[in-house]
């Protein structure tokens, strides 16, 4: 049933054991600079070449960044890429300035460049960083990493562990990454999917637990394209979060857990697999369960499991409120291969559908393609917004509001969880509701990062 194979198809290694288990987040010496650089890592298993990617601090994904809840989040970026570049601190509701979106929230910075970070962290719970300038390119090379913000009090647990989950796409022949990162059809089909998944850089991430212990696990997809359909496997756990906000009552991990590009999930999972056994969060692909993190069993902690976990403290001032007096704004999604889209407007003028294709853009959100310099909305700050959010397509797409949580609204009027990235199945509609309570200028832009590149980008600006 479970293979170890990290491969989809290209590379076709099969059997594949990791190296030592990695039980603490290895922490850079130097934290106060983000230095990004071309660099050749062993993403594949040791018997293949090194892969070069673009990282930071020389890894994949790059460094953890720890802090406390209420705790200030300083970084130097320092670009030796050649390539301008910026880091987004996704899901963080930070100061507009340090959102870090090239060419909204700040320029990019050049190669040879540096900018400054340094915003305080309200929410505790899983975010992580990434390149915002041609993410399409640059995240996909592997500019990414975790950012964790540690609760006051945090939960009683054996190992805290963070998940990284990406989608590489290398060729088959040498392992590198497949050079271009504009085609026509990911851009208009699903995005960049990949031949190869890696958990925290790694082909075949695995650790030993013991029976009974309690980890919480923090799942980050950060793909540029790729849905994670996971399960837990001798393990029994909670869903505690989502996109970094605990939920109101943890939540019994029962089936599939859908992992959208940008999302994240907090796990508390006990595990119930035997001294001897495995445990895995395994990956679910055409009906085919895959390792995607395994869990050898050696001993046990205790001889029974601790009692069922009580919910993560609540992040402050989150609640959506406002909902009968609030501004209704739409968002059309429109485009795409098999999409009945016909005409948009690209760089002011009405464009035939391909007019857009020739000019390698593809998508529009309520008939615009692309990010322009008028706002989807100008909303005044603490205002409630509600957008119905419509997938006029026949792919799912993955949409990323910057600077605030939003709740979906479901038919009943009831809300649903926090979150900060909604994914959106083809045909679907959903209703958000937000309160406008961060000022500047929002991204919000599909997180299959090839859409965001080809038209599925716009922003909304809250002022005073
Ligand atoms: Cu995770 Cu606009 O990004
Ligand atoms: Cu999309």
């Amino acid at each position: 049933m479970f293979s170890r194979r990290g491969f989809l198809t290209a590379a076709g290694a099969a059997g594949v054991l990791a190296q030592l288990p990695v039980r603490a987040n290895a922490l850079e010496p130097d934290l106060m600079e983000l230095h990004a650089t071309v660099k050749a890592v062993q993403l594949l298993p040791p018997d293949y070449p090194k892969t070069e990617i673009w990282s930071y601090a020389g890894g994949t994904p790059g460094p953890e960044i720890r802090v406390p809840q209420g705790g200030r989040v300083q970084r130097r970026f320092v670009n030796g890429l050649p390539q301008a570049s910026t880091v987004h601190w996704h899901g963080i509701r930070a100061v507009n300035s340090m959102d870090g979106v090239a060419g909204l929230t700040q320029a990019p910075v050049p190669p040879g460049g540096s900018f400054d970070y340094d915003f305080t962290v309200r929410d505790a719970g899983t975010f992580w960083y990434h390149a915002h300038n041609r993410s399409a390119e640059q995240v996909a090379r592997g500019l990414h990493g975790p950012l964790i913000v540690d609760e006051k009090a945090p939960p009683d647990i054996d190992w805290d562990v963070t998940l990284v989950l990406d989608d590489w796409l290398l060729e088959p022949d040498g392992g590198q990454l497949y050079p271009d990162f504009e085609t026509r059809h990911d851009r208009s089909h699903a995005g960049r999917l990949g031949n190869f998944i890696s958990t925290n850089g790694q082909s075949a991430w695995t650790s030993t637990v013991k029976r009974h212990e309690r980890l919480r696990l923090r799942l980050i997809n950060a793909s540029n394209a790729r849905i994670f359909i996971l399960a837990l496997v001798n393990f029994e756990g909670w869903v505690m979060a989502l996109d970094g906000m605990p939920l109101p009552a943890p939540k019994t991990v029962s089936g599939d857990l859908l992992l959208g590009p940008g999302q994240r999930a907090d796990l508390l999972v006990d595990v119930t697999a035997g001294d001897g056994e495995e445990a895995f969060l395994a990956r679910i692909d055409d009906n085919q369960g895959y390792a995607q993190a395994a869990f050898p069993v050696r001993g046990v902690s205790s001889s029974a499991r601790r009692g069922s976990p009580a919910p993560l403290p609540p992040n402050p001032a989150m609640e959506v409120t406002g909902l009968e007096t609030a501004e209704h704004l739409r968002l059309d999604m429109a485009g795409g291969a098999m999409g009945a889209l016909r005409s948009a407007v690209l760089d002011g003028q009405q464009a035939s559908f391909r007019q857009m294709a020739e000019a390698n853009q593809f998508w529009a959100f309520n008939g615009t393609v692309g990010m322009t310099q008028t706002p989807l909305a100008t909303v005044a700050r603490g205002e409630t917004v509600r957008v119905k959010v419509s997938n006029d397509t026949a792919f799912p797409h993955a949409m990323h509001l910057h600077g605030m949580h939003f709740r979906t609204v479901d038919a009943d009027g009831s809300m649903g969880h926090l979150r900060d990235t909604l994914l959106s199945f083809a045909g679907e509609s959903h209703e958000i509701a937000f309160v406008a309570d961060n000022l500047g200028d929002w991204a919000f832009h599909c997180h299959m990062l090839s859409h965001a590149a080809s038209g599925m980008m716009t922003w909304i600006r809250v002022q005073a």
